[in-house]
């Protein structure tokens, strides 16, 4: 495992190392332990789109971990302007152990991660977002207790509703990798990518989960234990922002599609939201909503992730 950029590329093994390593990592820092497994390492974090979990969460991992994180904006990196994108990789992985890349297109990061001696971490492109559904199926098991023996996520339902996007791309891979069905609702036109939802598809076969993609927000809601929403209008489909509210409308997770879902479902959401939009304010800062352990625990799990490929 040189780089992380989809889940899908990863064993379920693998993931089940990151998973239990950032348990680990969790509890270590909770009981104010000592876990410098990075010392003297650093990463070189390039940011093409705007990022607070995932800047904030890596940077601070690295440092936690006694190493050290940078930070490279599009205005001064010029990825592919300024530089061409493996002169950069090459450039970086002579100063640093690591590069994380937050970018638009997907085959920026494939292409970086060619060129680069050291590994490559996705921090989201239009296609996944692999670090975020990592510790969403993280949070789904520390939420509902399942850990250890109790780890089988089959009988629960987790419930996708919204736009299928980067984020419902990774969260495909996860809950396959680990074993978790999933329900997934989006508006007609707003399918996950074909080649995606094959080899998801592909992966849930080997796990035995099942993946099921829907056009009715009802249907998915019904009785589900975790539902789980992402804004409509992602960085970068700005224009697009006006026809999304109308097509997305009956997407919206409010008080009366909640009352579909059992009684202690979870709600969760990678952030930030569209208050409103996709989500309202009764919802989000209701009992059920989980979305800043979800992320509190980017930081747990991106330690994890850099340790595995950093030490
Ligand atoms: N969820 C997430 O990746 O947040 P940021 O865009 O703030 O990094
Ligand atoms: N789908 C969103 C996720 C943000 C973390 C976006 O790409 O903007």
């Amino acid at each position: 495992m040189k780089d992380l950029i989809s889940i899908h590329d990863l064993t379920s093994l693998q993931v089940e190392e990151i998973l239990s390593l950032a348990r680990d990592l969790k509890q270590k820092q909770r009981n104010k332990e000592k876990h410098e497994y990075l010392w003297a390492k650093s990463l070189a974090m390039i940011f093409e789109k705007p990022s607070t979990r995932t800047r904030v969460s890596f940077e601070i991992g690295m440092w936690q971990l006694g190493g050290l994180a940078i930070n490279l904006d599009q205005e001064n990196i010029g990825l592919g302007a300024r530089e061409s994108i493996g002169d950069v990789a090459k450039t970086l992985s002579r100063y640093a152990d690591g590069i994380l890349i937050r970018t638009f297109e997907h085959k920026k990061v494939i292409d970086l991660a060619k060129s680069a001696s050291v590994p490559v971490i996705n921090g989201l492109s239009d296609l996944l977002h692999p670090c975020q559904a990592l510790t969403d199926v993280f949070t789904i098991r520390e939420e509902k207790g399942l850990e250890g023996a109790k780890k089988d996520g089959k009988g629960l339902k987790v419930a996708y509703i919204g736009d299928g996007n980067n984020v419902c791309h990774s969260l495909m891979f996860a809950c396959a990798k680990v074993g978790i069905n999933l329900t997934i609702a989006v508006p007609v036109g707003y399918e996950p990518d074909e080649e995606i939802v094959k080899m998801a598809f592909s992966d849930a076969k080997t796990a035995g989960i099942q993946i099921d993609i829907l056009n009715d927000p009802i249907m998915a809601a019904k009785n589900a234990d975790v539902i789980y929403t992402d804004v409509w209008t992602s960085m970068g489909q700005e224009a697009e922002s006006k026809k999304r509210k109308a097509d997305f409308e009956k997407f919206q997770i409010n008080k009366e599609l909640v009352k579909l879902a059992k009684p202690d479902f979870i709600f969760m959401h990678c952030l930030p939201a569209h208050r409103g939009e996709e989500v309202t304010d009764e919802v989000v800062d209701s009992t059920n909503s989980v979305v800043f352990d979800q992320a509190e625990n980017r930081l747990h799990v991106q330690k994890a992730i850099l340790t595995m490929l950093l030490r």
